[in-house]
């Protein structure tokens, strides 16, 4: 058991707090916002009620509670003394990242690791001189309880065996660690999803699609490959002549790198901002996000469930 300390308790750190408190973890949960620290416990009993309705909480954590595992933290000091890991989930700029890897030089304890929840900023030049070596990044996937996929990478000093120390720990409760060589802007799984996101939105603001015939390409197109095949088993069963003659060819051409999206725009300047608005693409109807939230994770429950059956097909790497 270690003593993990989360900074930040948005959207992903009161979940990533969740999922070391599941795995046995004792916790420490701060965030500058104490609305959102106060909220965070809410949001931590609500997955952990979707969780134990699929059968997918051990009984020890059901008997307890996740009050007695996660301690929620007014100060950063009070976090982050003593802990063994650093998990850094605030705000996506370099300004307050790197105050904030300031601050934990002088509060960290001399074997405690850092690692980052950074979506895809390079942080390691923001971390001071005496944290380097133990500080690596750990990138989570959203809803962190229920997606397994964690990218792993250090920086040019990370000390190897703070990487396995993560690796091991994060593997330990049942997730997925891909430890990344090089350091890749993005990782792999979000590089993939924002050349998608490109795609769509730019069909959407060419106005040839709508946003029905968009997510029922997906759902009845791709969906039910992908988990079984991924992309580059499905392009062996295609045929790499034809994948490389649909590449090659210029019938397709991706669009350039967005700088705007004009149906982005409209929908966030007319408030509609997606589930915790009630409207984005869709109309959500009455319910609350914790409803949605929680109707959203019982289907992901089931097909994850289903898929521990279903393995992937995948033979040994010929490049
Ligand atoms: N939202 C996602 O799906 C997702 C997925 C993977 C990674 N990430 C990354 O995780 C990080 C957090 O993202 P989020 O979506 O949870 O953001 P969020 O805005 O929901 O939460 C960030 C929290 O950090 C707090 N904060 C800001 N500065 C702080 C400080 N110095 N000390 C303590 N708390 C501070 C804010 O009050 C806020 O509550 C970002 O780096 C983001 O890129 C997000």
């Amino acid at each position: 058991m270690s003593e993990i300390a989360v900074i930040g308790a948005g959207t992903m750190g009161h979940a990533i707090a969740l999922v070391f408190a599941l795995g046995g973890h004792r916790v420490r949960l701060t965030d500058t916002s104490q609305a959102t620290l106060d909220r965070a416990p809410g949001l931590m009993n609500a997955a952990v009620e979707t969780l134990a309705e699929a059968g997918e909480l051990g009984p020890a954590i059901q008997e307890k509670g996740i009050g007695q595992s996660v301690r929620l933290c007014p100060s950063l000091a009070d976090a982050v003394t003593g802990a063994d890991i650093v998990i850094e989930a605030i705000i996506e700029t370099e300004a307050a990242k790197a105050a904030l890897f300031a601050q934990l030089e002088s509060l960290m304890g001399p074997d405690a690791i850092l690692a980052s929840n950074t979506s895809q900023l390079d942080i390691f030049p923001l971390v001071p001189e005496a944290l380097k070596a133990r500080t690596l990044i750990a990138h989570w996937y959203t809803p962190p309880y229920l997606v397994d996929l964690i990218d792993v990478v250090g920086g040019p000093k990370s000390d190897p065996a703070a990487i396995e120390t993560v690796r091991a720990t994060l593997a330990a409760m049942g997730k997925a660690p891909l430890v990344f060589q090089k350091f890749v802007p993005g990782y792999i799984a979000n590089r993939i999803q924002a050349a998608i996101a490109a795609e769509v939105y730019t069909l959407l603001d060419a106005g040839l699609v709508t946003p029905e015939e968009v997510d029922l390409s997906v759902i009845h197109g791709l969906a039910l490959r992908l988990p079984v095949l991924a992309v580059l088993a499905k392009a062996d069963f295609t045929g790499l002549p034809l994948v490389n003659t649909v590449l090659t060819n210029g019938s397709y051409v991706p669009p350039a790198e967005p700088k705007q999206n004009a149906t982005l725009d409209r929908l966030v300047a007319e408030g509609r901002t997606g589930v915790m608005a009630g409207k984005g693409f869709f109309d959500w109807g009455d319910r609350s996000p914790a409803e949605l939230f929680r109707e959203r994770d019982r289907r992901l429950l089931q097909l994850k469930k289903a898929l521990r059956g279903i393995k992937p097909m995948m033979g040994a790497a010929t490049v």
